[in-house]
């Protein structure tokens, strides 16, 4: 069991009770002082938790914080042993940078980091990504999975079906992948995935899965306009950020859990295909070698995409070298 910081055992305790409790009872329990107890209690208020104190009565949380918190969300995640370590910056320029600079620093070995805004934030093929405060999900999961390089990118599609899952079960949204790890809602993107890793041969140093979700953004920037939503746009309500971290995280760890034994999408390659928007579709494929054209047929236990010419030949197209778009636009 990892020890946890003063912050973190009040917040558990202020959570965990429907009644003010009073100052003196909550240093009795914790066993530190009550000026200590005042002091936490203040950060916390400052950090975006609303608690009610009333003299003689004590302290009752009335509402969390809108916005990721470093030692909620490790309150939230404790029983998950990967996401022991966590960080929450208020800014950052990538939260795949920062997780890279950890990694180099040895301040983190597995984990989770998270960013309230990003003012570098990088989309896959050298594109920016928009990351305006507390519009979205910026963050990156640090993993060091014993498994060889090859299989890497279907950790990307492990992630994409989790946010597909999370986001339905937090707002009832119907939510689409678009192959291999881009989410649609409708007929735009909400979420993009951005995996890096450093490996050796045979040997995965670490791997890093960069999730971006815009969720409360009212506007999409004009460039993205017409590929591009947020979940508030399709919603018409603001959504707890922290909580959807959380869904994201809870429905991605036991997912992840299989692959590790079994190295393969075998046992959640269905459930992808029933999300993926490209199969039984008319596709536009885009590489270096220019455009072809194919139905989609189906996603492999592999992560690969199967489609069909014309003449109905077969082909299986890996993630990262052919971007698929529908005949007339993004989908
Ligand atoms: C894409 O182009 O679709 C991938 C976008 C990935 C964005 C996320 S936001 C958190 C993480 N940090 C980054 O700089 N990028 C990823």
């Amino acid at each position: 069991m990892k020890d946890i910081s003063t912050k973190e055992a009040l917040l558990t305790l202020l959570l965990g009770s429907k009644e003010h409790l009073s100052g003196e009872k909550i240093s009795q329990q914790m066993g530190v002082s009550r000026t200590a107890i005042w002091k936490h209690m203040n950060q916390l208020k400052d950090e975006g938790y609303e608690i009610e104190s009333i003299r003689n009565k004590g302290y009752l949380l009335k509402e969390r914080a809108h916005h990721p918190v470093e030692e909620g969300l490790k309150v939230a995640l404790k029983d998950l042993s990967r996401f022991e370590s966590v960080k929450v910056y208020e800014t950052i320029d990538s939260t795949n940078l920062e997780a890279r600079r950890l990694l180099s620093d040895h301040q983190m070995s597995e984990g989770l980091i998270v960013s309230r805004e990003q003012t570098g934030g990088k989309g896959r093929r050298g594109r920016f990504w928009y990351s305006r405060k507390d519009e979205g999900i910026y963050m990156s999961l640090v993993l060091k999975p014993d498994i060889e390089p090859v299989y890497a990118s279907m950790l990307t599609l492990i992630m994409a079906m989790a946010v597909s899952q999370a986001i339905e079960d937090y707002t009832g949204l119907e939510t689409g992948i678009k192959w291999p790890n881009d989410i649609v809602v409708g007929d735009r993107k909400v979420c993009g995935i951005l995996t890096e890793m450093s490996a050796d041969m045979d040997l995965i140093h670490h791997v890093i899965i960069g999730v971006g979700v815009n969720v409360n953004g009212e506007s999409v920037p004009e460039e993205i306009e017409n590929m591009a939503s947020s979940l508030y746009l399709n919603l018409g309500k603001k959504m707890d950020i922290s909580s959807l971290i959380e869904g994201i995280i809870r429905v991605f760890d036991p997912l992840y859990e299989t692959f590790l034994q079994e190295k393969s999408l075998r046992c959640m390659i269905s459930q992808y295909n029933e999300r993926c928007v490209n199969i039984n579709q008319e596709l536009k494929l885009i590489s270096t070698r220019g455009e072809t054209f194919g139905r989609g047929i189906a996603v492999d236990d592999q992560g690969a995409l199967i489609i069909e010419n014309q003449m109905g030949d077969r082909q299986t197209l890996v993630a990262g070298e052919v971007s698929v778009r529908g005949l007339y636009g993004y989908i």
